[in-house]
């Protein structure tokens, strides 16, 4: 198993390339569904779950295909020089005109529980699908209740065995006003796409307003979809008969961003995210901003800068977006332990996400959990030690605290980073990180 070696209090300074959005990657993948014409997804982040969900679709019968970052070379590699000009991504093609499969099985959806977005796409085309309960998972029991519930209500009869949900709607879809109890991100882009589909007309109210969710519904209509409302809370969708091909540039990644932005932060660096786009990450600059640490846009994306005294400690509750993203909490919970003063840091999305709290207290952080809030008191400094987590975020929390720590840390178990990060080592190493990737 793969580990990663750093050795911390390099200041990081320099350009780091934004990729694209894994969360905006996974529902677009699934998206292609909707349609038996080709779908073209560019700036498709390379990592694990991304060919978990290309496997999922492969084996429903989606033809996929890889092409250079910029569509030149047909080989399935992009060069280098177009991989790091955008954060490494490539382009996706993907056809769904021979769909033989309506099941999606228990091994892929238990690797990842986005498989579970392909659900709606299914059941609104094929008429049903079979997809595998994807049970918990290290964040917390995260179930999808929202996802059946509003597909229930656009006429889909749903029936939970042997450990697969199926869902049947052999007349098709009824546009239906589905009213969510709370916000859910996945949720609503189940409902998005298969609403999309539906007859009548569907209204999503307290839907999520995540700018991934935003760049599902963008897609949609350049698929065909008649959608209103597109990053409001209110969403309003009238079916269409049927969804064309489409070619589309996937969001950056907010949170890679802010990960590299708290990497900047952390080692009192200066840093410059290429491509992104400061006002899809108002609440983290916000944030960053009362620990002393200035985002300002510049031409090129956002520059990151330290202050030249220890960050600040601030307070943080994550939310649902426009607020402070859960997906970077455990991140500022990083920067939080060297911070001068105290910070409480409140989770209130998922029930289990303080993982990353004993290993950083190896490391030498002072934080004490109380239930959904973590109380973390700053130190001088932290100290390197070999550490593991069993969560992306988590894993990539003890990379910023192993680049400020002293001496040497060694983060193991790093398929998690790899879920979710592409060549994290190398983007950091070009700013000045010493960071190596061990191979076992
Ligand atoms: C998405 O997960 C992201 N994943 C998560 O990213 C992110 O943490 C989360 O949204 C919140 O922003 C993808 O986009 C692929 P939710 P999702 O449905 O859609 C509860 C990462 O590190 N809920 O918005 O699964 C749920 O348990 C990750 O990249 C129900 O109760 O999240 C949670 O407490 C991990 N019933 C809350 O809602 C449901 O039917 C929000 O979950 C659905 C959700």
């Amino acid at each position: 198993m793969d580990r990663l070696r750093i050795a911390g209090g390099k200041r990081l300074v320099g350009e780091i390339p934004i990729g694209g959005a894994k969360n905006a990657a996974l529902p677009l993948m699934a998206a292609s569904l909707l349609t038996d014409q080709e779908l073209t997804l560019r700036h498709v982040p390379r990592l694990a779950d991304i060919d978990t969900m290309t496997n999922l679709l492969v084996q429903h019968g989606v033809t996929i295909t890889l092409v250079g970052a910029n569509g030149k070379n047909g080989n399935g590699h992009a060069k280098g020089d177009e991989r790091r000009a955008n954060g490494g991504g490539v382009t996706m093609r993907l056809k769904a005109d021979d769909v033989g499969s309506t099941t999606a099985p228990y091994d892929l959806v238990r690797k990842m529980r986005a498989s579970v977005l392909v659900l709606g796409p299914l059941v609104a085309r094929h008429g049903q699908a079979r997809v595998s309960l994807p049970g918990g998972c290290a964040i917390g029991t995260r179930p999808i209740d929202l996802h059946l519930k509003g597909l229930q209500e656009l006429g889909a009869e749903v029936v939970l065995e042997g450990g697969y949900v199926t869902a049947r709607a052999p007349h098709g879809l009824t546009g239906a006003r589905i009213v969510f109890p709370q916000v859910s991100v996945g949720a609503t882009e189940n409902l998005l796409m298969a609403a999309s589909l539906a007859r009548g007309e569907t209204v999503l109210v307290n839907a999520a307003r995540e700018p991934e969710v935003a760049d599902l519904a963008r897609c949609l209509v350049a698929m065909g979809a008649e959608i209103e409302g597109i990053g409001t809370d209110q969403i309003v969708v009238r079916g269409v008969d049927r969804l064309h091909a489409a070619e589309h540039q996937i969001v950056p990644d907010r949170i890679e961003a802010g990960t590299f932005a708290i990497a900047a932060a952390i080692t009192g660096g200066d840093i410059e995210l290429l491509g992104m786009d400061l006002a899809l990450m108002e609440a983290p600059a916000k944030t960053l901003g009362e620990a002393g640490v200035a985002m300002s846009g510049t031409e090129r994306g956002i520059r990151v800068a330290a202050g030249n005294r220890r960050p600040a400690g601030v307070d943080v509750m994550t939310e649902p977006f426009p607020g402070f993203p859960t997906d970077l909490q455990a991140q500022m919970m990083a920067l939080m332990t060297v911070s001068e003063g105290a910070a409480m840091i409140t989770e209130t999305i998922f029930e289990n996400r303080f993982m990353h709290v004993p290993e950083l207290c190896r490391m030498g952080a002072n934080i004490n959990v109380h239930g959904s809030s973590a109380m973390v008191r700053g130190v001088a400094s932290l100290t390197g030690a070999p550490v593991m987590a069993t969560d992306l975020r988590a894993s990539v929390s003890l990379v910023l605290a192993g680049l400020a720590a002293r001496g040497e840390t060694t983060v193991n178990r790093i398929y998690h980073l790899d879920r979710g990060y592409e060549r994290v080592e190398e983007k950091l190493a070009a700013c000045g990180a010493d960071i190596e990737r061990v191979r076992d």
